[in-house]
């Protein structure tokens, strides 16, 4: 039996429910940068076609070298992988402990790696009156609980808020005074970098940053993702996986993306825009509330009564995907969540949102 997952992004799944192609469905439930691949991307996968001849790199040299200038750490802090998941599976077996608090809502894999290596783990739930924001002190006092590892995201998903560096900071030292190794997932950083806590962590002995390139660089059917640690925890992140686990196409694409500086600053300009635009609209509609988010997608609760599960049903026939947040521990059934799209996939959304809401 193949396992069930529960996230967005399931468009091949939709697309045979539907009878249609997936590339028709205009999918909101994943947040994927709606500017595509970068052409710079593009053309190294197409160039490293004749190099799958060969036996991929096992090095990774070629990436973490461009990831550590990137980033300003050593190449050796970095541990490559098919995705951020891969990380977070490949984790709770090098850590010690049975013990860890997730901050959530959160990424369900965190939990779904931690229950297969037999760990126990408990939510620190964030509240939505509250706007999710993270109070130090509270987690402080759960931590006090006994935890061995903490899990958290920033900026938030599915909140999509950013905490600022210096709770972040605030945060790293209260798990090292305690002993407690913290699980830092910037997914998402790469819309907000300065925040980014990757120095604190690159040579501390108690914490890993996971990144991962396929929401930002819209590469998620390719795979890749990377962690900035100390240099032995890294080298055990990528001794786990074997030798060759990150193919050659994945390797040269992340290369590639981490240069093309001009489709990064574009997507972060685009996505300010169209968030602004998507937040405005939608705010006028009496009967959603909108999260303040710093990134490329949305929390967005419904105040009607109408559950999120209905709304996405509702929306279908339009080709338009969202996802249904009910799944979340913490949340309603209530919220969903939007990826920031093109303009003319955000109006089509919004135009459908304010026939069925109105
Ligand atoms: C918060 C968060 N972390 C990590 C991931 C994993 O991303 P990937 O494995 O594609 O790098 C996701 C994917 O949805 C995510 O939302």
């Amino acid at each position: 039996m193949s396992p069930t997952f529960d996230h967005g992004g399931n468009v091949f799944g939709m697309a045979r429910q539907l009878g249609t192609q997936a590339a028709g469905i205009a999918d909101f439930s994943a947040s994927i940068n709606p500017l595509g691949l970068s052409p710079l991307v593009k053309q190294a996968i197409t160039s490293a076609l004749d190099s799958l001849v060969h036996y991929p790199d096992a090095s990774h040299q070629e990436l973490k070298q461009a990831l550590a200038d990137y980033h300003g750490v050593s190449p050796a802090s970095i541990a490559v992988a098919n995705g951020s998941t891969e990380l977070i599976y490949r984790l709770p077996a090098l850590l010690p402990g049975r013990r860890a608090l997730i901050v959530s809502p959160a990424f369900s894999e965190y939990r779904h790696a931690l229950d297969q290596h037999q760990w126990e783990s408990r939510a620190f739930i964030l509240k939505a009156e509250d706007g999710f924001a993270l109070d130090v002190d509270t987690l402080a006092q759960a931590l006090d609980e006994g935890y061995d590892a903490l899990y958290l995201c920033n900026p938030g998903n599915p909140s999509g808020l950013l905490y600022p560096p210096e709770t972040m900071e605030h945060v790293y030292r209260l798990c090292r005074a305690a002993g407690i190794f913290l699980v830092l997932d910037e997914a998402f950083m790469d819309f907000c970098e300065d925040a980014s806590a990757k120095q604190l962590v690159a040579t501390g002995d108690n914490a890993v940053v996971l990144r991962s390139m396929t929401k930002f660089f819209a590469i998620p059917g390719l795979r890749l993702g990377y962690a900035i640690a100390n240099e032995a925890l890294s080298e055990r992140l990528d001794a786990v996986g074997g030798p060759w686990s990150v193919n050659t196409l994945a390797l040269a694409a992340g290369v590639a993306a981490i240069h093309d500086t001009g489709y990064n600053r574009q997507t972060i300009e685009y996505v300010r825009q169209e968030r602004s635009n998507l937040v405005e609209r939608l705010s006028r509609l009496p009967m959603l509330t909108v999260y303040p988010s710093d990134v490329n997608f949305l929390l967005v609760e419904i105040t009607n009564g109408m559950s999120a599960a209905e709304l996405r049903e509702r929306l279908l026939p339009s080709l338009l995907l969202i996802r249904d947040c009910s799944n979340f521990v913490g949340l309603t059934p209530q919220f969903f969540r939007i990826a920031v799209r093109t303009r003319e996939e955000n109006g089509r959304l919004l135009e459908c949102l304010e026939n069925i809401l109105e």
